[in-house]
C-alpha cells in the first residue's frame, strides 16, 4: 500500500475535509449463537475499499472489512469466543488488549493465523468492566497491519456499572481517534523506515471511527464518550475549544474511583479514558471542537460537536460522585521488583528500541513471575522519547512518575502508561488466574516491531 505522492499534513487538494462528514459509529457485532455460558462471534479479516478522502476510494484491512472493526459487547464473566478467519495475504494474530485472557487466547506476536485458516479467542471477560479493544499482533509487522485498519472496540459491562445513572444508549459513543496519511490516489502511505522508525509513524489526517474531522450534532445534555487512542505513534492533549471542563469517569482498566474534572486530558498510543461531557452548558446552536492541543494544522482538531438549540425529553443522567471504589495496592504487599531500562541501539537497518538491551527475542523469558504474586516493575527510560508501556494480562497501578504520585486522572487501573523522556515509573500488579507466556511493550507500534519487547512467563 506505498505510493509516490504523500500529501502532507493539511494539504488534502481541492477537498474540504474538515467537519464536512458526520460521525460514523462502528456497528455492534451479533453473536452467531448464544448458549447458557457463552457468546459466539465471526469475524473475517479482509480487504475492503472505503470512501474516506471525498472522491477516493482507500483499500483497507478491516474486521469484517469495517474501519474500525465492529465493536463487541461483552459482559462480566459471560464467556465470548471469537472465530477470526484470516482472508488476508498475510499472518495475523489477534490480541485482545487490555483483556484478561488465558495465554493460548492472548494472540501471542508468534501465534499466527496464516492466510486462509482461522482461530478460536476464549475471553472468559472475568475483570472489571472497561473499553477494551482487539487489534491485529503479528510479530514484526503490528504496525502495518493495525495502520491498515485492525482494530476495533471491547466492551466489558456489568450489572453496577449499568445501574449507574451515567448518559447510555445513544448518549454513550465511542470515539476511536487514529492519524493516516493519503496518498494522491486515495490509498494509505505508511514508512517504518528512516525516522518513522525513530519517531513512529504518525499520520497527517486524524480521523475519529475512520472519518477525517467528523461532525456530530449533539442535544443539549450530557454525553458518555469512550475515546480510544488507536493511533500507531501519535499523542494527543485533548480539549474543548469552548474551554469547558471534560469530566473523565474512567481510565483503561475501568471507572475510577471519582470523577475528575479536567481542561485537557493526555492520551498516549493504546490508551483509553471514558469521560462526560455536558453540553447543557454550551451554547445553544454553538459548535465547538474537540482539540488535539499537541498538534498543528489538521492535526489540532479532531471533531466538532454542533449543539443543537433543544433535546429529546429530560436529561435524567448524573454523574455520581462515587464511581467504583478503586482499592490502591500497598507497596508493601509485593514480593519482587523487576527493573526494565528502555534503550536505544544503532542496529543494521537502523536504530532499535530494546528493554534492558535486549531487542525482542520470542525465545527468550525476560521475567517469570508466580501465580498469585504481587510485584512492582519499574521503567527506567534512557532515552530522550515517549515509550507508552503495554503490559498484557493484568492490570498495573501506577505507583509514581519520578518519585511523584500519578495525578488523580492515573489513579486507577492501567494496562498502558506513558514513560516519559529520561522518567522513571514504578507499577505495581498482581498476577491472578492464568498461566503462561505473555508480552510486554512499547505500543509506539514502530517500536514494537523494532524490537522494544519482551515476554514474561507466569508459572
Ligand atoms: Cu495493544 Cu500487545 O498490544
Ligand atoms: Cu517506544
Amino acid at each position: 500500500m506505498g505510493g509516490a505522492a504523500v500529501i502532507l499534513p493539511g494539504t488534502l487538494k481541492g477537498q474540504t475535509t474538515s467537519f464536512s462528514k458526520p460521525l460514523a459509529i462502528p456497528t455492534v457485532l451479533t453473536p452467531t449463537a448464544v448458549d447458557a455460558t457463552t457468546d459466539y462471534y465471526n469475524i473475517s479479516m479482509e480487504a475492503a475499499t472505503k470512501e474516506i478522502v471525498p472522491g477516493l476510494n482507500t483499500t483497507i484491512w478491516g474486521y469484517n472489512g469495517s474501519f474500525p472493526g465492529p465493536t463487541i459487547r461483552a459482559k462480566h464473566n459471560r464467556r465470548v469466543v471469537v472465530r477470526q478467519t484470516n482472508n488476508l495475504s498475510v499472518n495475523t494474530s489477534v490480541h485482545l488488549h487490555g483483556g484478561h485472557t488465558p495465554a493460548t487466547s492472548d494472540g501471542h506476536p508468534t501465534d499466527l493465523i496464516s492466510p486462509g485458516s482461522f482461530k478460536e479467542y476464549t475471553y472468559p471477560n472475568n475483570q472489571l468492566p472497561t473499553t477494551l479493544w482487539y487489534h491485529d499482533h503479528a510479530m514484526d509487522f503490528t504496525g502495518r497491519n493495525v495502520y491498515n485498519g485492525l482494530a476495533g472496540l471491547y466492551i466489558i459491562t456489568d450489572d453496577f456499572e449499568d445501574a449507574l445513572p451515567l448518559p447510555k444508549g445513544r448518549y454513550e459513543i465511542p470515539l476511536v481517534i487514529q492519524d493516516r496519511t493519503f496518498n494522491a490516489d486515495g490509498s494509505l502511505f505508511y514508512s517504518n523506515t528512516g525516522m518513522t522508525r525513530i519517531n513512529g509513524f504518525q499520520g497527517g489526517q486524524v480521523l475519529t471511527n475512520g472519518v477525517i474531522q467528523p461532525y456530530l450534532y449533539v442535544e443539549r445534555r450530557k454525553y458518555r464518550f469512550r475515546i480510544l487512542n488507536g493511533s500507531n505513534a501519535r499523542k494527543y492533549e485533548l480539549a474543548l475549544s469552548n474551554n469547558q471542563q471534560i469530566i473523565q469517569i474512567g481510565s483503561d482498566g475501568g471507572l475510577l474511583s471519582a470523577p475528575v474534572s479536567l481542561s485537557s486530558i493526555q492520551l498516549s498510543p493504546a490508551e483509553r479514558v471514558d469521560v462526560v461531557i455536558d453540553f447543557a452548558e454550551t451554547g445553544r446552536g454553538t459548535n465547538i471542537v474537540l482539540r488535539n492541543l499537541l498538534g498543528t494544522g489538521s492535526t489540532s482538531e479532531v471533531i466538532e460537536f454542533r449543539v443543537m438549540p433543544w433535546r429529546y425529553g429530560k436529561d435524567n443522567s448524573k454523574i455520581p460522585s462515587i464511581l467504583r471504589q478503586v482499592d490502591r495496592i500497598p507497596p508493601t504487599s509485593a514480593s519482587v521488583t523487576r527493573d526494565f531500562t528502555l534503550n536505544v541501539t544503532g542496529g543494521m537497518g537502523g536504530p532499535v528500541f530494546s528493554f534492558n538491551n535486549l531487542p525482542f527475542d520470542p525465545a527468550r523469558i525476560d521475567a517469570n513471575p508466580q501465580i498469585n504474586a504481587t510485584e512492582i516493575w519499574v521503567f527506567r527510560n534512557l532515552t530522550q522519547m515517549d515509550h507508552p508501556i503495554h503490559i498484557h494480562d493484568i492490570f498495573w497501578q501506577i505507583l509514581d512518575i519520578n518519585g511523584n504520585p500519578p495525578s488523580a486522572s492515573d489513579m486507577g487501573w492501567k494496562d498502558t502508561f506513558l514513560v516519559p523522556p529520561l522518567a522513571t515509573v514504578r507499577v505495581i500488579g498482581k498476577f491472578t488466574d492464568n498461566t503462561g507466556d505473555y508480552v510486554f511493550h512499547c505500543h509506539i507500534l514502530e517500536h514494537e516491531d523494532f524490537a522494544i519487547m519482551g515476554q514474561f512467563r507466569v508459572s
